[in-house]
Parts: structure tokens; sequence; C-alpha cells
């Protein structure tokens, strides 16, 4: 959920970074922001990149024009400014808007899967008009996905994580325009950490658990989080994993193309991502090869260790794992828990700017489940 122009960003500022970009999913933290407001990051020519726009696009020239895009309902509740959009992503192309006095008018509606009512009762009016179309919104893995009844053929379009929905929320490396100085590997002085929110055996956390669980018996790792009454504040994550040597960059559950922050967390601070989730080929679609461990590289989580604490004494080796850097800029993600939709939110924005398609969606769980 989950942030640009990195020319003249280094890692080394990532500790000056962290009040300015707060960062996306923050399950980690149930204590209150402290008095770091976050102010927003104005990367804007970043976003351009991510988004394929030349530069600065003239919104006034468009404003007549623009499609307005109805929030039926805020994603658990975490609002953010209408004008988040703009100020942080560059996106200008629609008309943001939770007033259901436009429904009638409004060109799409994004409808959050999570909030719709088992009854189908705090749905939009139906029928739509027929230039509506109904985004669903759904952003969690099939495991923590609730098949409420009706929805099957109701949508017009997709906003998930998955790479063949309609309109795709992902947090990419970005090409550089050209290759740029090395990149300095941020001091450490941990070896393994692990940030973990939600330890509930409800969302398909039993493989990570059970792996963990072998794999501390031969190696130490730092643990932070709810889970672990460790608790790291907003300002606090980024340095924090920047100072670790490797992350476990474990899924609650794994699916295909289901690569979160979890991953995005570690290499924008510069740390080895160790991973447990979909195949290693599925993370090489969106990552590259060297900049990560596989756990299933290796035959038993004490392999894993044992090459952990071999790289950990070999410098050359570890280096490697930041080769990539010279070529590709990860983007840090807003961390702050209300943050948690502003991107999947202003990247709908974004798509129905661009596209008037006529579109039906249809057997909507059997492609989410299968
Ligand atoms: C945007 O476009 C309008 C109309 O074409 C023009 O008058 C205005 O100067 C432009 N603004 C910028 C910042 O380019
Ligand atoms: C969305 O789907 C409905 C039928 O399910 C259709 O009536 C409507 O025209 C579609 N809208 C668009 C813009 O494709």
């Amino acid at each position: 959920m989950s942030s640009l122009n990195f020319k003249g960003y280094s890692v080394i500022s990532i500790v000056a970074f962290a009040c300015l970009i707060s960062v996306t999913l923050l399950h980690y933290w149930t204590s209150t922001p402290n008095n770091c407001a976050a102010p927003l990051p104005k990367l804007k020519q970043y976003w351009d990149s991510y988004f394929g726009r030349n530069g600065g696009r003239n919104g006034s020239s468009i404003s007549d024009d623009k499609p307005i895009l109805l929030l039926w309902i805020w994603p658990e509740n975490y609002r953010f400014e209408l004008s988040d959009c703009k100020t942080i992503y560059n996106i200008d192309g629609c008309h943001l808007t939770d007033d259901r006095s436009l429904t009638s008018s409004a060109d799409a509606v994004l409808i959050f899967h999570k909030a719709i009512s088992w009854d189908l009762s705090n749905l939009p009016p139906s029928p739509r008009p027929k230039f509506q179309s109904w985004i669903w919104f759904h952003v969690e893995s099939p495991t923590n996905t609730k098949k409420i009844p009706g929805l099957e053929n109701l949508f017009n379009l997709t906003l998930s994580y998955r790479r063949d929905a309609d309109i795709t929320v992902r947090l990419n490396l970005i090409a550089k325009s050209k290759p740029n100085e090395e990149f300095v590997i941020p001091k450490k002085d941990k070896l393994v950490c692990w940030i973990v929110s939600n330890n509930a055996a409800s969302t398909g956390v039993g493989t990570r658990n059970q792996f963990y669980r072998e794999f501390r018996k031969y190696i130490e790792v730092q643990m932070f989080g709810k889970a672990y009454a460790r608790f790291l504040d907003y300002n606090e994550y980024y340095p924090t994993l920047a100072s670790c040597k490797f992350y476990l960059s474990f899924e609650n559950s794994i699916h295909k193309d289901y690569i979160t922050e979890k991953i995005n967390g570690p290499l924008s601070a510069g740390t080895v991502p160790v991973v447990l989730g979909p195949p290693r080929k599925n993370y090489e679609n969106f990552i590259p090869a060297e900049s990560f461990i596989h756990v299933d590289d290796f035959p038993d989580a004490k392999s894993l260790a044992e090459y952990l604490l071999q790289l950990d004494k070999d410098d050359e080796a570890y280096g490697k794992f930041f080769t990539w850097r010279k070529h590709l800029t990860p983007i840090p993600h807003l961390i702050q828990q209300t943050q948690e939709f502003i991107l999947p939110i202003c990247t709908a924005c974004d798509y129905i700017s661009r596209h008037r398609e006529y579109r039906e969606f249809h057997d909507l769980y059997e492609w989410y489940f299968s």
C-alpha cells in the first residue's frame, strides 16, 4: 500500500527520511503516532516515471473532463486527504470523492471487499448507470478473503496485488535512466531481524511460524512488533531495518504474486530480504534474482542459518546482494497504518483517467481462488 525522485536520495538519508516518508502497512504499531506528523513526500518525478508520465501534467487543462471516482466506503475507516493522490503521487486525472450524492454521475465506484455486508445491503444502488464501472477493491490474499455470496458477476474491474488484475497495485523497483554511483550499505549492528504484527493462526501464519521455530535454534533473530511487544515507532521502521544484515520477509500466506511491502521495506532500507512466500521464480518477476535469499533455496532451516552466518563473515559475498542498486531504485512505501490504502486508491484513480473501455468481470471467485 505501498512513494519520488530518488536522484539525490541516498540510503544514508533514510534516517532523516523516516519522518518524512511515513510508510504503508503498519500493522506493527498499535502505539499512537508520535509528533512526527509524517509530512507527505514530494517526489513527483518519481511517480511520473512510475506511472509512465513525461513530467507534470497540466491538471487545469483536463479538469473539466476528469472522470469521477467515488470511494464508496473508506477502507477500515482509514481516512486521508482526497488531495493526497496529487500531493504524494502526482495523480490528478480523476475527481476522487467520497460524496454519495454523486453516485448517479460517478464514472467508477470503488468498493472495498472487506466492508461489503453479507446480505449486500450496503452496496451502491442498482441498476447502475450504463457508463459506470464498479471496482472490486481487495488487497488481501485468498487465505484471508471471505467469499461473500452474490459478488461473482457484479463488478466491471478488479483492483488487487495480482498481476492479472485489471488494476494492479504494486511497489515496483524503478530502472534508473543511467547507472549511478556505488551504493553504500548502511551500518549494521544486528544480524537477522523480523517485525511481526500479526500472529493470528487464522491468517495462515502456520507455515512461517513452523519455519521460524526451527530456524531460531541455529541463529539469533531480533524480533520487533506488536506480536513481540517490542513496538517500533513509524520513524524507527526504516532505520531499524537498515541496521540489520538480513530481514525475514515472511508472508502470512503463500499465494502467487502475494509479495508485499514485507519485501519492499528491506530492499528500500539496504537490507537483504530472506523470503518465504511463493516460489523464487514468482519473486523474480518483480525483483532481481541476486537481491534476495529464498528459504526454498535450502534443504532446511539449519542450512539457511549456516549460510547467513557464513555471509556475516564474508563482506564481499554479502556486498553482491546489492549490485542491482546500480541500475534500480526501490521506493520506500508509506508506513502508517492509516496510509495503507492510499496507493491502491490513487492507482485506481490513475487507471480510470486513462481507460473508458466497456468491461464486465465474471466469476470473480473462480479467478481469485484458483
Ligand atoms: C495549463 O493549461 C492552460 C490552458 O491550456 C494554460 O493556460 C496554463 O498556462 C497551463 N499551466 C501550466 C502550469 O502549464
Ligand atoms: C459494468 O457492468 C454492468 C453490468 O454488470 C454494465 O451494465 C455496465 O455498463 C458496465 N459498465 C462499464 C463502464 O463497463
